[in-house]
């Protein structure tokens, strides 16, 4: 077994700088919002792995069940020697991926890239142990800012994973841009995998997003624990309920925090002072829900084409697999 490789393309100070500028727009925005990726430290991780076996979360198992039927197609068609994960997390599904791939042969390196060194560091450790002839070789990075970094195949073709409908949590204009960004990091050839959830019934999707033991909504709160330890902020936790609304029009659920008392924070980092109204909502998160035939689109405009599509009977979520152009 060789030892695993971790590259850091973001390192501490580098999160420090995004993390003080998202602040700086975000919380001076009106309504305020802040992005999602501040929710994974080491605690976050770990609440997100929680959620991920809630009953009312039904994504990460529905695509878990796609994934069992989709492998032996997909090792078929990818005869890929690296397996690149983004937002690889715990890498739980991708076993499914791993075992078959591994049994064609052609697997040789597996590469999760992950804004979360901590759940990174794990999941590295367990996947090398469970695959000694596998190399491991983590990316500390962002997706939407270091695709062009991704190690390149070698020799062969790679396979891009890219599951848990994180495609979902950027806002339109940045999944354009991710998916363009990654079309150009890849050959013509290559593949990706991609997990996402479908517009569905809002009393399916809304329970996910807030459930009734609370996990999510500790989750969500999870942010401003990482604002006042990062930036010295004095966020009351307790004082924002999480809120889960479906909207419509944009087709997405978005996570709020609501203010439950006009409060006053203080943060030092970024020299700043916020105000929140009683009862003010801001948002830190979107989850957007797909339709087959737009998502198709965009994922041609981008450069992808020969798609294969895999959804649940009750067409909640779907797996494709399409090959760079
Ligand atoms: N793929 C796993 C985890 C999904 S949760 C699954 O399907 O269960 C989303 C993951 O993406 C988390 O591990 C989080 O740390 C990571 N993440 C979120 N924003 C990111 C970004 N901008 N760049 C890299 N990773 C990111
Ligand atoms: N990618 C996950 C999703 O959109 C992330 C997620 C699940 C999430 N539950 C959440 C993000 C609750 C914020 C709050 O399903």
């Amino acid at each position: 077994m060789t030892a695993p490789v971790l590259e850091i393309h973001l390192s501490d100070s580098d999160a420090a700088d995004a993390l003080h500028h998202d602040v700086r727009v975000g919380l001076s925005a009106d309504p305020k919002w802040l992005p999602p990726k501040w929710f994974y430290d080491a605690r976050g991780s770990e609440l997100f792995e929680e959620i991920t076996v809630l009953p009312e979360y039904y994504p990460t198992r529905t695509e878990r069940e796609l994934l069992r039927r989709s492998v032996g197609q997909i090792a078929a068609r990818s005869a890929v020697d690296t397996l690149v994960e983004l937002g690889s997390g715990s890498s739980e599904k991708t076993r499914l991926l791993l075992d078959q791939l591994a049994a064609t042969g052609s697997l040789r390196r597996y590469v999760p890239l992950d804004v979360s060194e901590s759940a990174l560091r794990a999941a590295m450790a367990a996947v090398a142990r469970e695959y000694p002839a596998l190399a491991v070789h983590g990316v500390v990075g962002d997706f939407t800012e270091h695709l062009e970094l991704l190690p390149a195949s070698q020799g062969g073709r790679r396979l891009v994973v890219f599951l848990g409908g994180t495609i979902g949590n950027l806002l339109p204009a940045e999944r354009t841009g991710f998916l363009t960004a990654l079309r150009a990091a890849l050959e013509p050839g290559e593949l990706l995998l991609l997990g996402a959830g479908l517009a569905t019934d809002p009393a399916v999707m809304v329970p996910a997003y807030d459930d009734a033991a609370g996990v999510t909504a500790e989750f969500n709160r999870n942010v401003l624990h990482v604002l006042n330890r990062e930036l010295g902020a004095d966020f009351v936790v307790d004082a924002f309920d999480h809120l889960a609304v479906w909207d419509a029009a944009e087709e997405w659920i978005e996570m709020r925090l609501r203010a439950r008392r006009a409060m006053t924070v203080q943060l030092p980092a970024v020299g700043m002072t916020v105000h929140y109204a009683k009862g003010e909502e801001m948002r830190t998160e979107v989850s957007g829900k797909f339709r087959r035939d737009r998502l198709g689109a965009e994922l041609v405009d981008a450069g992808f084409g020969d798609q294969v599509w895999w959804t649940d009977p009750r067409k909640r979520f779907a797996l494709v697999l399409a090959e760079a152009a």
